[in-house]
């Protein structure tokens, strides 16, 4: 018998149903991307933990973070590096998640791998509790957007030439550098707008390595109430 999950209460318990719930799509054999953040980690320690269990055999995992890397690894999950071939399934959360499931994410500065991983996943599922809802990009949450650490000052003056407010990620005496060597503009996103132009935009501006916008890429999202588990399709 499989060892039962231990107790949680408020938005961990959440959580963490999502992720149970999302797991459930995984099957002996697939390559998975695994997401980086708080509820993706109740995700890999599930994968594990039916590892573990026998109730799957054959799973490899492509993680999107060091951190995310290190957890599967200690729960049991081979991992391999990306690499051209599709992934059959990646679970990760998301920071917001519109009507459209149309996402921002990289509060947790994994933007750039979890984008490079999770463009190549047949099916990219997100995991969240219901606080993550919103009806428009950038309502409650700032959009993360990967800069190069060379010249960022004026990456960061051309960000602003296009009406972005906000400021560079720097939690303590020294701004947050990412996986990648890059540091993070935190951008508030003004309150109308056209979420895909913008992006098109960044993505052309000199200094941008990658945005928090994941447009168009979830196929299904799993968000825990406290009234239970709902599944949103994409399209549906
Ligand atoms: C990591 O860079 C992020 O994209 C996370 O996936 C996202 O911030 C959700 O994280 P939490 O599950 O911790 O809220």
């Amino acid at each position: 018998m499989p060892e039962p999950l231990p107790p949680l209460t408020g938005l961990e318990a959440l959580k963490r149903e999502a992720a149970v719930r999302a797991v459930t799509l995984v099957h002996s054999g697939m390559r998975v991307g695994l997401g980086t953040g708080s509820t993706a980690k109740y995700a890999i320690e599930e994968i594990g933990r039916r590892l573990a269990a026998g109730e799957l055999t054959g799973v490899v995992g492509v993680a999107t973070s060091e951190a995310s890397d290190a957890l599967a690894r200690q729960v049991g999950i081979p991992v391999e590096a990306l690499d051209p071939r599709p992934l059959d399934l990646a679970i990760d959360g998301a920071d917001e998640i519109d009507p459209d499931l149309n996402l921002i994410k990289g509060l947790g500065g994994a933007l750039l791998r979890e984008k490079l991983t999770e463009v190549q996943a047949r099916r990219f599922v997100i995991i969240a509790d219901h606080t993550k809802v919103v009806l428009r990009l950038g309502e409650k949450a700032p959009l993360p957007i990967e800069i190069a650490r060379f010249g960022f000052l004026s990456t960061i003056e051309r960000l602003r030439t296009l009406n972005l407010g906000g400021r560079l990620r720097q939690p303590g005496a020294q701004p947050y550098v990412t996986d990648n060597g890059n540091y993070i503009f935190d951008a508030q996103l003004p309150s109308s707008g056209d979420v895909l132009a913008l992006e098109r935009t960044l993505k052309g501006t000199l200094g941008v390595i990658e945005t928090g916008f994941f447009l168009g890429m979830a196929e299904r999202a799993f968000v825990a109430t406290p009234q239970g588990v709902q599944e949103q399709v994409r399209g549906a």
